[in-house]
């Protein structure tokens, strides 16, 4: 029985799959999170519900104390990509968005990093996949540049809040990566590999003594 731990919302697919199957290669217990039943594979343990829901976080806290885990990450992969022009989304259509890519990670690091200054833990990382739309404006892409832009700042200025600490904060900025995020549209034939992205994530956590990864732009080649 694994007790080091890696929360990974949206672990159902794409990004977050990957770097699910990657961690539990380094033999951590991976704590998922997705609306959609998922058919577990070996010992993962998956919540059901959107990272919004304050239900689906107070499930995994307890469900993580329960079993005596120690979150050594939290890393917030869950995210929708609503795009079309401001003036034809429905109110539904932005709630997926920003739930998904902002409200959630701010929920669940909150409770995750009260959870660690309850335990004392020495050491934590919060994770988060944002996009080169954090720092790009897209005409189409409004709401999720708005969503992912609040979320890096949001991770910003809590790594200021931890500094001294032994928690810190890592930015992950994805270019195209293909997966079904583009619901089957072709264009994403080209884009990244999540293998080839998740494998840089994981480097950034074999940081040196000294030194700290904090932003990570990972781009297309060509
Ligand atoms: N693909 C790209 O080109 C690209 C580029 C840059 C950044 N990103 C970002 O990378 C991250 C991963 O994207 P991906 O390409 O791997 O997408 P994906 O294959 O569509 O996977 C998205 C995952 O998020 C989960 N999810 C969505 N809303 C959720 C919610 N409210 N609560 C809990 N889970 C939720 C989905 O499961 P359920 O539907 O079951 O909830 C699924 O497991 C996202 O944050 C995305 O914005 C993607």
């Amino acid at each position: 029985m694994h007790n080091k731990a890696v929360i990974i919302t949206g672990h159902t697919s794409g990004l977050g799959a990957e770097l699910a199957k990657l961690f539990e290669a380094r033999g951590y217990m991976v704590v998922g999170v997705s609306r959609s039943r998922a058919t577990t594979a070996g010992s993962r343990i998956h919540i059901q519900g959107s990272v919004a829901d304050p239900h689906t976080i107070d499930q995994v806290v307890t469900e993580i104390s329960r079993r005596g885990l120690i979150v050594e990450a939290l890393i917030n992969s869950a995210g929708i990509g609503n795009f079309g022009p401001v003036g034809d989304y429905t109110a539904a259509q932005i709630s997926d968005v920003i739930d998904s890519s902002l409200t959630g990670p701010i929920l669940l690091t909150n409770a995750i990093v009260k959870m660690w200054n309850q335990v004392k833990q020495d050491s934590g990382y919060i994770v988060n996949i944002l996009s080169t739309a954090a720092f790009t404006a897209r005409g189409g892409e409004a709401v999720y540049c708005a969503a992912k832009a609040g979320l890096k700042m949001f991770g910003d200025a809590l790594r200021l809040q931890m500094k001294g600490s032994p928690f810190t904060v890592i930015n992950i900025m994805p270019g195209g990566m293909n997966t079904p995020f583009w619901s089957g549209d072709p264009k994403a034939s080209s884009f990244m590999s999540v293998s080839d992205v998740a494998l840089i994530i994981l480097q950034s956590f074999d940081s040196r003594p000294t030194a700290l990864v904090t932003d990570i732009v990972v781009n297309r080649r060509g």
